[in-house]
């Protein structure tokens, strides 16, 4: 069970699913489930102050992921939301959505039922601390906010978007207040966790450190048995 935490765009997807493949592990992206939530407020029309109909809202929703030839794809309601769920009105929405404690509570549930079995790697703010604290690697995963708004540039430049970097500096920054510093579950760094900074990393150095780490604990777990 290995648990990659950190902040937005520190690199989490991209390493979760490549260590998940390189092992042949399932790969939960628990940020997908909280933009699904939060497109479906988006698209009720709810606003987002109204929290009692959000908490009604959760209670007849179906937020899942499956893995679809080789490809993680987030299904709201049954409808594939994988492509909509990356905008950015939809991840500022996730980040206000994920402050209400039924909306953690009913995603903590399903990211448990996905995970009961091991040989997963979720990635999020509160898997180390809430969703499985007991996870065998628990990896905090960290850069530069430069660092990270340019990647998020890059990232929307893929989907056709000229974004200025100044605008994409605020609401990154704002995310990573609004996520450290909710009351439910915010993002921590956890004293059995190993930080490290993606800045000046390439993706395959951030990929051979966890799975080597992951092999390290596989051996010693495999010589106790
Ligand atoms: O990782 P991401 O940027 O896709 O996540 C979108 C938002 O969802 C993020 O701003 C905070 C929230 N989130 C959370 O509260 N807990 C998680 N485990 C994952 C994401």
């Amino acid at each position: 069970m290995i648990a990659i935490d950190g902040p937005a765009a520190s690199g989490k997807s991209t390493t979760a699913r490549l260590v998940a493949e390189r092992l042949g592990y399932l790969h939960v992206d628990t940020g997908a489930m909280y933009r699904a939530m939060a497109l479906k407020v988006l698209e009720e029309g709810i606003d987002f102050s109204d929290t009692s109909s959000i908490e009604t809202l959760v209670d007849s929703t179906e937020v899942t992921l499956k893995s679809i030839n080789g490809e993680l794809r987030t299904f709201l309601d049954g409808v594939d939301v994988t492509e909509k769920i990356r905008s950015r009105e939809v991840a500022k929405a996730a980040s206000s959505v994920s402050t209400i404690r039924r909306v953690r509570e009913a995603m903590v549930k399903e990211q448990r039922r996905m995970g009961k079995d091991g040989g997963i790697v979720l990635e999020g703010r509160d898997i180390g601390s809430v969703v499985f604290p007991d996870a065998d690697l628990k990896i905090f995963l960290t850069a530069g906010l430069e660092k990270r708004v340019r990647r998020r540039q890059v990232e929307l430049q893929k989907q056709g978007l000229q974004v200025d970097l100044e605008p994409l500096r605020k609401e990154i920054a704002d995310r990573d207040r609004k996520d450290a510093t909710r009351d439910a579950s915010p993002l921590v760094k956890l004293p059995d966790a190993i930080e490290f900074d993606t800045s000046n990393l390439t993706i395959e150095e951030q990929v051979r450190i966890v799975v080597e780490k992951a092999k390290e604990i596989i051996r010693r777990q495999n010589q106790r048995l």
